[in-house]
């Protein structure tokens, strides 16, 4: 286990497939291996194999190209390359260029389900993004159906920390869903850039995303895919949870497993509950994610590592979460009991709402202890000595759990009152 919080180190493996890219101290890749691996056509670790290669010719005195050296190993098409630099030339842009309303400007992003463009909606004369899905989705009516009936309802939130969800629509056999543009980065390519956030800056951002949550949760909204790439950050530092009423694609761990990662966003943060594919999923899977994603930012690491989605998934499902402050000492102890009681597998026992998440979070901010992060802690304890057994999820939940279960005073005084009947029974034999 590191002591010291460790680089996230580029700005292109995380959720990408590649759970080593997403520790690799490698440095950032270059632009182009970012937008492959962003395409799925290629994984993070065939453009760190590129890199590696790239820096091998270079120290031979050999210049070549990360794009000539894609194309040399044929991870790429030249026409692939070409295409991704220049998506005008896409067909997917071409087709796009005639949505009524709207002038697409360029592209933005591409996620694992869709390409995200900056358009301009010329009723209003203003700027918005537009996230165009795929034609397969459009096969699956009951994903249309959700998709509309989830978009439109979105399009009725407003919060300041929620990116506006404006329209949906279909053109040329594509849907799409049109919101509001921000001008900004999102948490993940800042955390690629700077490795890790300090305690302050991580509960600034957490505790915005926390109330644009209270104010979905208590709409009824379930956001199912809160990480930070769905973060973004505005220029005057205002945090935006986006694709708040996104419909999403039902995704089984077979399914993951078969796409190996590259169509597949990378389940760093999915909550157990969704890795076992529960019909009730609640707002405490957002919780779960929050604090994953709260997690990464404090310790510069995803909670759950591995080499498969299969096996990212098993780890949230059965793996004891390494505490953050094992693994960031600088982050207070208040901050480490809020992800972990957010983090509970048993969902249970996490925060029974988000208002009590963002009310702890706003007590570690101001210095002071949080309240039910505690109560959870104590509250387990106790309910597992009562009923003669000590709480596997809890214990489960810490690798330091029997440390600390130690230096209980209840268990303490339990194992007092044990030793003291043994020796009054031993008397009790001798004296026959
Ligand atoms: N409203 C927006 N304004 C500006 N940029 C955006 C907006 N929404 C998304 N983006 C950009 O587009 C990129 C792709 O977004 P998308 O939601 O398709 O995928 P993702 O959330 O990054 O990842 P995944 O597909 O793995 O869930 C984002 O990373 C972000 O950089
Ligand atoms: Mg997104």
């Amino acid at each position: 286990m590191a002591n010291e919080p460790k680089a996230v180190g580029n700005k292109t493996g995380a959720g990408a497939g590649s759970a080593a890219g997403q520790r690799s101290g490698a440095g950032a890749h270059s632009s182009i291996g970012r937008m492959v691996i962003d395409a799925r056509l290629a994984t993070s670790e065939e453009v760190q194999a590129v890199l590696a290669k790239q820096k091998k010719l270079r120290d031979e005195g050999k210049d070549a190209t990360v794009s000539e050296l894609l194309v040399k190993y044929g991870i790429v098409t030249a026409t692939q390359l070409k295409r991704l630099m220049n998506p005008a030339d896409d067909s997917m842009s071409q087709s796009l260029q005639q949505i009524p309303g709207f002038q697409i400007m360029q592209r933005i992003g591409a996620g694992a389900m869709a390409s995200v463009y900056k358009a301009k909606q010329l009723s209003l004369d203003r700027i918005v993004a537009i996230k165009i899905l795929p034609k397969r989705l459009s096969e699956d009516p009951e994903f249309v159906a959700r998709f509309y009936k989830e978009g439109r309802a979105a399009a009725k939130l407003n919060h300041n920390n929620i990116v506006q969800a404006i329209d949906v629509g279909e053109y040329a056999g594509y849907h799409y869903f049109v919101m509001e543009f921000v001008d900004g980065k999102t948490v993940y390519d800042i955390l690629a850039e700077r490795r890790v956030y300090s305690e302050k800056d991580a509960l600034s951002v957490i505790i915005q995303i926390a109330r644009a949550l209270e104010h979905a949760h208590a709409r009824g909204f379930i956001h199912r895919d809160v990480k930070p790439k769905n973060i973004m950050i505005t220029r005057d530092g205002n945090a935006k949870l986006a694709d708040m009423g996104l419909a999403r694609e039902a995704g089984d761990e077979a399914a993951a497993e078969a796409e190996k990662g590259r169509a597949y966003g990378t389940p760093y943060y999915i909550s157990p509950e969704q890795v076992r594919g529960v019909k009730d999923v609640d707002f405490r899977a957002d919780i779960y994610s929050l604090g994953a994603t709260l997690y990464h930012m404090i310790t510069g690491r995803v909670p759950f590592d591995g080499t498969t989605p299969g096996q990212i998934m098993q780890k949230h499902l059965k793996e004891p979460l390494v505490p953050p402050d094992h693994l960031n000492p600088n982050i207070s102890t208040g901050l480490g009991e809020v992800v972990e009681r957010a983090m509970a597998k048993d969902r249970n026992k996490r925060y029974a709402s988000t208002t009590d998440m963002l009310q702890d979070l706003e007590r570690v901010a101001r210095g002071e202890a949080p309240l039910q992060a505690r109560e959870g802690v104590a509250d387990s304890l106790l309910k597992g000595l009562g009923a003669g057994e000590v709480d596997e999820t809890y214990e489960a939940g810490r690798a330091d759990g029997a440390a600390r279960a130690s230096s209980n005073p209840a268990l303490i005084a339990a194992v007092i009152a044990e030793g003291v009947l043994i020796v009054i029974l031993l008397i009790a034999l001798l004296v026959k």
